[in-house]
């Protein structure tokens, strides 16, 4: 608990502004969780309706996002909310610009081929692994609106979609690298299990 400063009785204060005033904001980022937090590791479950507490969650994860400067998608449980909720944010790839994706509920309904890329996570800093993941996939969910969505998707956006369902189901990409590479990695995995990391 950060201590508070004490004010002089004799010199007049305001209540209002100064350095010690909060500034409210409607949306928020919303504090990120890294690796060795154990939320991380627990499954989010379904969402039965589209509130505006969703929206807004949905909003604040999106700003969250776009706070990290490099992130193009992030899950729920990555926050430390367990609901089932992803969103993705390529930004510009390939020189097309993409619409941000928010996506409840989302479910793989198929998936082939395997394609072997690198990847990261936010909730493990400075990592980097290749992953096999498949190729192509088909998911479902549910948009902002409510409305159903059906995505068919290949490269960088199936990649980014099969990363953030894992994390909804509590699983991590360097749970699907090889023995060996992850033992490569576990001195850098214990040493971010133990670091304190900036609210
Ligand atoms: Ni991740």
């Amino acid at each position: 608990m950060p201590k508070r400063r004490r004010k002089s009785k004799n010199t007049p204060t305001s209540d209002v502004g100064g350095e010690d005033s909060v500034v409210l904001r409607e949306t928020a980022p919303l504090q990120m969780r890294y690796y060795g937090d154990p939320v991380l590791r627990k499954r989010a479950e379904p969402v039965a309706e589209i509130t505006d507490a969703e929206r807004q969650l949905a909003e604040q994860m999106l700003m969250t996002l776009e706070d990290t400067g490099n992130g193009i998608g992030l899950a729920a449980t990555q926050v430390g909310v367990l609901k089932r909720l992803i969103i993705v944010d390529l930004g510009e790839e390939d020189d097309e610009a993409y619409e941000p994706l928010v996506l409840f509920n989302p479910e793989i309904l198929s998936a082939e081929g395997e394609i072997v890329a690198e990847e990261g996570c936010l909730s493990i800093p400075d990592v980097t692994a290749d992953v096999k993941r498949p190729e192509i996939i088909v998911v479902d969910g549910i948009d902002i609106q409510g409305e159903p969505v059906h995505i068919e998707a290949d490269g960088l956006l199936a990649r980014v979609l099969l990363h953030e369902i894992d994390h909804l189901n509590g699983v991590l990409f360097i749970d699907r690298i090889s023995g060996l590479k992850r033992q490569l990695l576990s001195d850098e995995l214990q040493k971010l299990q133990q670091a304190e990391h900036p609210s």
